[in-house]
């Protein structure tokens, strides 16, 4: 424990979902990493809803609440701000703020388009200003170690890869028309919601996507409206008026990695979709090398399932369990066998924000990395209007696993 703890002041915008557990994370971390030194006060909270600015205030723990977001922007107080907004906000507040000189923590998607995105990545650059993005599930510590071991070769070359991020929330018909229908409040469908997880998740753990072509369908093209701010999009609404679905529920990109990437060459599919009857959240990535391979599934997310070497009696997929070997698992539970939850991923992210925020060295998923699973999920869009391949465009500065020199030399050595 420091005896000198920093104290970082925290604005939130908005109260919904995300915005509630932020606020649960930036209260753990405190406590769940002591010997940080960090001490977090959450100073103002705003949303257009008053009773989620007024649970903000009283539930969450907050000094004040708002219904503008520019009383966050404008606190004295406020170091860093959570933007937990739909959509259609993220790129007017993510850029107003980094124009206020604030640390930005921001949910993904991080634009509607790679254009939206880019321009809070320009803002954030400019001023200099510290960012992260809710791509959780790269901080599930069996994600960690699944990065280290094909980091350090143990899958020998990477061939392929299959993700799919599959959920079952909007599987009911009359399951409610949220903002994430309405094509000028969310952008695209599934692609940027759940497609754009699981392209971070690739990056991360394989590298960076080149070369993307797809399919994509909505399976239900009306839904009953939902009221901004009421309610979630796993409502189901009987008897509403109906409205137009604006966006795909399924989305499949066929996918090449770039050369730099740690897998430089392999292929895959990355699938996702938000009415499937079967998968409840059952968020997948699985990685096949020359050596060896392992799969991972969010609804078992405790779990890696590793096979490695051709000969043997042990030789297939056998079940490892996370550990103290596995990321941050230690952190939160004393031993295997007793799970890490949901929640405990955004503590993960919370520090590793904060950390940098304070100027310590951290790996994390920042806007930049958001750049680029945005501009996989676009050129994947562009790719699935004109029935073609399409190239993505690279983005520096991500935390994407890519080969080190030596690596690449020692690859095309092999190669030849
Ligand atoms: N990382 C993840 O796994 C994950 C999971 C869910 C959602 N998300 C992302 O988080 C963001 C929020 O999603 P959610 O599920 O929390 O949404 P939500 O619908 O639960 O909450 C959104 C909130 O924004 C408020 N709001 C609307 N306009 C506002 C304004 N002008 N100023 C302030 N507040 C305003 C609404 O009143 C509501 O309380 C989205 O971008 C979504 O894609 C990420």
């Amino acid at each position: 424990m420091s005896n000198n703890p920093t104290t970082i002041g925290v604005g939130l915008i908005s109260v919904g979902w995300m915005g509630q557990l932020h606020s649960r994370a930036y209260s753990n971390v405190p406590v769940v990493y002591p010997e940080l030194g960090i001490r977090t006060r959450l100073v103002i909270a705003a949303d257009t809803n008053d009773e989620r600015a007024q649970f903000a205030e009283h539930v969450l723990g907050y000094e004040s609440s708002t219904s503008d977001y520019n009383d966050v922007l404008n606190h004295p107080d406020v170091d860093v701000v959570s933007v937990c907004a739909p959509n259609f906000l993220h790129e007017e507040i993510g850029t107003a703020v980094a124009k206020a000189g604030k640390s930005l923590w921001i949910e993904k998607p991080v634009g509607r388009s790679a254009e939206e995105t880019e321009s809070v990545v320009n803002a954030a650059d400019a001023a200099e200003v510290v960012t992260a993005v809710g791509f959780n599930y790269r901080n599930a510590p069996a994600i960690e170690y699944a990065r280290k071991i094909i980091a350090e070769g143990k899958l020998g070359r990477i061939t392929n890869v299959r993700g799919a991020f599959f959920a079952d929330y909007s599987a009911e018909p009359n399951g409610a028309l949220s903002w994430r229908f309405i094509r000028g409040l969310a952008g695209s469908g599934v692609l940027g919601d759940l497609l754009g997880h699981l392209t971070d998740l690739a990056h991360y753990v394989v590298g960076p996507i080149d070369k993307v072509t797809g399919v994509a369908n909505t399976a239900y093209t009306e839904r009953p409206k939902l009221e901004m701010g009421s309610g979630t999009h796993f409502d189901v609404v009987e008897g509403g008026e109906m409205a137009p679905v604006e966006n795909e529920d399924y989305a499949g990109l066929l996918v090449h990695f770039g050369p730099d990437a740690q897998g430089a060459g392999a292929v895959g599919t990355l699938e996702a979709s938000r009415v499937c009857v079967g998968p409840r959240a059952e968020y997948s990535l699985e990685v096949y090398g020359t050596e060896g391979s392992l799969r991972w599934n969010f609804e078992r997310m405790n779990e890696l399932e590793l096979a490695l070497g051709h000969k043997g009696p042990h030789v297939g997929f056998t079940r490892i369990m996370a550990s103290s070997e596995f990321g941050d698992f230690s952190k939160f539970q004393p031993g295997a066998g007793t799970s890490m939850g949901y929640d405990d991923l955004k503590v993960i992210e919370a520090k590793k924000f904060l950390l940098a925020h304070v100027g310590q060295e951290s790996i994390h998923a920042d806007v930049h990395d958001a750049l680029a699973a945005n501009r996989v999920v676009y050129a994947g869009e562009r790719a699935i209007a004109t029935e073609s391949w399409q190239s993505v465009e690279p983005v520096e500065g991500t935390s994407a696993s890519t080969r080190t020199a030596a690596d690449s030399t020692r690859r095309e050595t092999v190669d030849a």
